[in-house]
């Protein structure tokens, strides 16, 4: 069986829980711009059906959190007429497809998946079924689209993987080549933003302290704040990115601030190499004020209109459906079953 050549088209999707993060800025949604910008064809998801996983967030705040979360795509950059941007649930091949990739993948690969097992925890036998199962509606977000490359932080890497393992495990049972073999796109500074308050944490919307992460609804004072107390180690920045290894904190500031600047590591400390952090924090701060202050207003005014921000949803939804009906047409004529003509 020959793989046909898929054209290129970009899908991600990011979860409506809690405020959007520098991580999620970083690692993500900066990279779903420059790729709309670069003239991809880019399907971008707010994952609500991801989102009801761990807890129920309730009626009101999942619909909060949905507005607030396409204000921070529009915000940042992402723009409807270049890109489809909508809610997973308003599509709902989403989850028919995710039912027939929960009977594709295996046990054992869902048994390897890290991020269950870190959000599960010690109380895996409490959580639910849905949490165990996401990776396979994951793998549906993307294939429902024939998806070729996926946008993602280093955290994401394992589930794309199974995407492609289960796009190649349903192309060999059926003989059919449906499917492409997504890629996982992660590079740059910052695919890993680690906490603020712990260098061996990533950054994350559920870590209890708030002084952990930036987040875009933080103004000006309170990202300065943040960042001048950021944990790091009484040693000065050292001249070159080797000399920094082992220093988790130290590095990570250097990696945020060489993602915000849109320069590497290496720039970086070829210009503040051997500085104190009493000195290189005032300048990453005043970086970091001056790239998000912008969005936080942007977002704040988007969500003064939800009826306008729920109409760009509707409208994403329907050119999302477009194409996602079709591949579930296609999938369930591969699979045989009775349907319309
Ligand atoms: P989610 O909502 O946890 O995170 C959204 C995106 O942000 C990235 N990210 C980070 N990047 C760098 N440093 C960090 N500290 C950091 N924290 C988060 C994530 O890697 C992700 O790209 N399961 C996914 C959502 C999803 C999805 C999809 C993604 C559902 N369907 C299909 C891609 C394609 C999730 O929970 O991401």
């Amino acid at each position: 069986m020959t793989t046909p050549k898929f054209p290129r088209r970009v899908f991600s999707g990011i979860q409506p829980t809690g405020d959007l993060h520098l991580g999620n800025y970083l690692g993500a949604v900066k990279r779903f711009v420059e790729m709309q910008d670069a003239a991809w064809e880019t399907v971008y998801c707010i994952v609500d059906l991801h989102a009801i996983t761990v807890t129920w967030p309730g009626r009101d705040e999942m619909t909060r959190a949905t507005r607030e979360l396409t204000a921070a795509y529009l915000a940042c950059g992402l723009d409807p007429d270049k890109s489809i941007l909508f809610n997973q649930s308003a599509v709902s091949a989403h989850a028919e497809i995710g039912w027939i990739f929960s009977c594709v993948a295996r046990l054992g690969w869902m048994n390897r998946m890290t991020q269950f097992k870190d959000k599960a925890g010690k109380n895996a036998e409490r959580s639910s079924l849905g949490l165990y199962a996401y990776p396979a509606l994951q793998a549906a977000d993307i294939l429902a689209y024939h998806a070729t490359h996926v946008p993602v932080g280093e955290d994401q890497r394992q589930h794309i993987e199974l995407a492609r393992d289960i796009a190649q495990k349903f192309n060999l049972d059926y003989g059919a080549a449906y499917f492409p073999l997504p890629e996982p796109v992660i590079d740059g500074a910052a695919t890993r933003v680690m906490s603020l308050r712990d260098g061996t944490k990533k950054m994350s919307k559920s870590d209890p302290s708030d002084q952990s992460r930036i987040t875009l609804k933080d103004d000006a004072d309170s990202i300065a704040k943040k960042i001048r107390k950021a944990r790091t180690d009484p040693e000065p920045l050292g001249e070159t990115l080797e000399a920094m290894e082992g220093r988790a904190e130290a590095l990570n500031l250097v990696r945020i601030y060489a993602a915000l600047a849109e320069i590497s590591p290496e720039a970086v400390m070829a210009e503040h190499g051997g500085k104190s952090f009493s000195d290189f924090k005032p300048v990453r701060a005043d970086l970091a004020v001056e790239k998000l202050a912008g969005i936080t207003a942007e977002m704040n005014r988007l969500l003064s209109d939800p009826a306008e921000i729920d109409r760009v949803l509707m409208n994403g939804a329907d050119r999302a459906a477009e194409i996602a009906l079709k591949v579930r047409k296609d999938t369930y004529d591969i699979l045989g079953f009775v349907s319309r003509p």
